[in-house]
This record gives structure tokens, C-alpha cells and sequence, in this order.
């Protein structure tokens, strides 16, 4: 049996859909609540034809969240929130119809709209007719959603409530539970769980009127790459993002913001962090007194535009202090002697690691998707081959475990 210690604190939110085995989910709601798990709960129409809300509610001490239209739900608790603040998401039981719409991506109801708009784990727990669960149609379902790392319990095998024989029957609410611990466990094992990084990624947009703006080249694919990678390894991650055409990476949670002053405050707000890095391509300098009307071609000539120095985020954060997280990574995007710049440039702006790359035209890094990079620390440096963003940030999110390992 799996350690349930590890379900203290979680929260689970609970998607209960339309079968005989609803009643069971009750009981599930009971044990983890028992092993201290907060649950959510959120019934389908189906679902409140077999177990009435009222008991869902007394269990889960919440409110039972029904209906993707209710404004009271909507504006107390949207669905987007639904899904962000739960650990996991748990579907049980998982109808035939619900596995089908997860697999097809609809958000024609809230369970639906929920599980699509998640960006947690989510385990299912099939029940239905025999034949049901082994229809081609139900099969490829399961297998596509367990493709896209769906978890899946049960279905078990037995008599059935249409007294058929054969796999369909919801797995027991302690299996359920023993398949939430496993996934927690997972987690807790993995090397950067219980760390917190924060990660700057793209541009920032600083306004020269309200149509106008400055802005640089800056992709983000790099720093959302490191956010993505650090949350895979077990990080809670706060991802501060300039405007950017990327999604909001899996795992983490994405602060979106324009200017650099705003990047400093939500960096700053997401404080304390085990880890900073700082891969956003900050403007150096911000219109001092931005117009708030639209600068008008009026004769007079072109407008001056008088700039003024904005925060160093990477250097604000460096800075000894209680606050400071323990280790400091920036980057330094160089256009000749990269090496000579970085190094320099870590030592002023009092970081612990300098990622540094040459950012000239023609390599391709500025929106590309390969990088050249080279580690800079303060006992020397490490200078790595040619690879996709993707793998930059799988290797220094390796070297990030790595130096909290060895503390
Ligand atoms: O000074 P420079 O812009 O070359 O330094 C690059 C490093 O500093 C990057 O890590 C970048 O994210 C960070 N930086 C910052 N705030 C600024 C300017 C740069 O965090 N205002």
C-alpha cells in the first residue's frame, strides 16, 4: 500500500460523473479528507442523478461546483481557478461519454471544460458496461488520453450492476487513494521537489504612448523552455513573462506582464524562491513620462523621447539578503567576446551562474530554436555543444538539482 502521509495538505479536485459507481465517490471523498487531502468537487448533470449534491457537499465541506454558466460560480471561483488551485485532478467515476469528450477535447460542461483546461495531473477511474469499456471506440479514447499522460485505476473486473461479467466495475475508493498517493509520491521524489524558481522569459514592452512601444527581439522560447524543465523536475515555478506568442508552459504558474517595472514587482511578489533565473530580455531603458495620448505627426518634427534607466531585475535580485534566493542564474546575450562580457557581467551583477550566449546576426538564437551557451561559475567554465533550447534548459535544470544536492 502506498503512504497516504504524503495526502496531508493536497488538494484533489473531483470530478464525479454519471454511473452506478458515483456512490462510491463518497466514500472516496471520506478517505482523503480522513488522510487530510482538502477536496473540491465537481458534479456533472449525469453525476446529480446519482448522488445528490447536497451529500457531496456536506462531504467536501465546499461548495459543489455544477454549472459552467453559473455567474455565482464564474465570478466566486472561475473554472479556470478551478483546476489551477487543485494538486491533481481526479475523474471518478470516468463514464464512457466523459473519457470520450476528454478525448476529443470538448468543454461542452464544466467537469469537461475543467479537465481541458487544466495543467495538473489528472487520473481517471473508468466505469461502465463491459461492453462499453471494451468498445474500439472507448479503447482508443483511454489509450489516446493515456498517451497524453492521463492516469488511469482500474476498471476492475466482476459482476456489474446490469449483471454482466468482465472489467468495468469503478476501482474501490482505497485503490483510488493508493493511486493518488503513488502519483504525490512521484513527485516528492522528484530532485527539485519542494523548491520554489522563479524564471523571467521574453521581451518587455515599455510605452512610448498607448500604441507605441519599445520592445527587443527576445522569443522567450529559451526561459519558458527553463520554467517547463524546472517544473518537470519536481520545482514549483513561477514563470514572470513579457508579451510572448508562446502557450504558458505545462506546470508552472505564468505571471503576464509588459514593462520591466512590472516584471520587478511580480518577481519580487512571488518571493521567497530557492532559485532565480533570469532569462527575460529586459529593456535597458524606458521612456521617462510615457504619453498618455497618442504622439501625433503635428509639423514639428519627430518627438524627443528621453529614456530613463529601468530596475536590473537579475541585479535587484542578487542582492544579499534575508530574501535572495539561494542561487542566482542570469544570462548574458553577447555579440563578440562572450566570454570576457559574461564573466565580467557576473561578477557586477553579484549572481552565482551566468548562462551566456552569442546572441550575433547570423547564429540564429534570437527566436531560433538551437542556442550555444556556455555555463559560467564561479570555479570556471562549461562550454556546451550546439542543442535545441528545449535541451539548454533540461541540461541546466540537471545542473540546478545537481547544486542542491550537493548543499
Ligand atoms: O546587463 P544585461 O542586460 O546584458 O544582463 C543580462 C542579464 O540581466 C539577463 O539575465 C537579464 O534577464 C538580466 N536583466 C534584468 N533586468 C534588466 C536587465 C537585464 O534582469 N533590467
Amino acid at each position: 500500500m502506498a503512504d497516504h502521509a504524503i495526502l496531508a495538505g493536497k488538494r484533489v479536485l473531483l470530478v464525479v460523473a454519471g454511473g452506478i459507481a458515483a456512490y462510491k465517490s463518497l466514500d472516496l471523498i471520506r478517505r482523503l479528507r480522513e488522510r487530510g487531502a482538502t477536496v473540491r468537487a465537481v458534479l456533472t448533470e449525469a453525476g446529480a442523478r446519482f448522488v445528490t449534491p447536497l451529500s457531496v457537499q456536506a462531504l467536501t465541506e465546499d461548495t459543489v461546483y455544477r454549472d459552467l454558466w453559473s455567474l455565482t460560480d464564474e465570478s466566486e471561483m472561475g473554472h479556470i481557478r478551478l483546476s489551477r488551485e487543485a494538486d491533481l485532478l481526479v475523474v471518478a467515476p470516468a463514464t464512457a461519454n466523459l473519457l470520450a469528450r476528454m478525448a476529443a477535447g470538448m468543454a461542452d460542461d464544466l467537469a469537461a471544460t475543467v479537465l481541458l483546461a487544466t495543467d495538473k495531473p489528472v487520473l481517471v477511474a473508468p466505469a461502465m458496461n463491459v461492453r462499453m469499456w471494451q468498445h474500439a471506440a472507448t479503447q482508443a479514447n483511454m489509450a489516446l488520453l493515456e498517451s497524453r499522460g492521463v492516469r488511469r485505476v482500474g476498471p476492475n473486473e466482476g459482476v456489474m450492476a446490469c449483471n454482466e461479467y468482465g472489467p468495468g466495475r469503478m476501482a474501490e475508493p482505497m485503490e483510488i487513494v493508493d493511486a493518488i498517493a503513488a502519483i504525490f509520491a512521484e513527485d516528492a521524489h522528484l530532485p527539485l521537489a519542494g523548491r520554489h524558481a522563479v524564471v523571467t522569459s521574453g521581451p518587455t514592452h515599455e510605452p512610448i504612448d498607448p500604441v507605441r512601444y519599445i520592445a527587443n527581439r527576445s522569443s522567450g522560447k529559451q526561459g519558458h523552455a527553463i520554467a517547463a524543465a524546472l517544473a518537470k523536475l519536481g520545482a514549483a515555478v513561477t514563470l514572470v513573462s513579457g508579451p510572448t506568442r508562446l502557450p504558458d508552459p505545462p506546470g508552472c504558474s505564468v505571471v503576464h506582464i509588459e514593462t520591466a517595472r512590472e516584471m520587478l514587482a511580480a518577481c519580487e511578489a512571488a518571493l521567497p524562491a530557492d532559485i532565480a533565473v533570469c532569462a527575460a530580455a529586459v529593456a535597458d531603458w524606458r521612456v521617462d513620462g510615457p504619453s498618455d495620448r497618442k504622439l501625433k505627426k503635428d509639423g514639428g518634427g519627430p518627438p524627443a523621447l528621453a529614456l530613463t534607466e529601468n530596475p536590473d531585475i537579475l541585479a535587484t535580485l542578487s542582492r544579499p539578503g534575508e530574501r535572495r534566493p539561494a542561487l542566482v542564474v542570469g544570462f548574458a546575450a553577447e555579440t563578440g567576446d562572450v566570454l570576457a562580457y559574461a564573466t565580467a557581467k557576473r561578477a557586477r551583477k553579484c549572481c552565482d551562474w551566468i548562462v551566456a550566449n552569442d546572441v550575433s546576426p547570423g547564429t540564429g538564437t534570437f527566436g531560433g530554436s538551437d542556442n550555444t551557451v556556455h555555463l559560467i561559475r564561479a570555479d570556471g567554465v562549461e562550454s556546451w555543444p550546439t542543442m535545441p533550447k528545449d535541451a539548454v534548459a533540461a541540461r541546466l535544470a540537471e545542473v540546478v538539482a545537481g547544486y542542491f544536492a550537493g548543499k
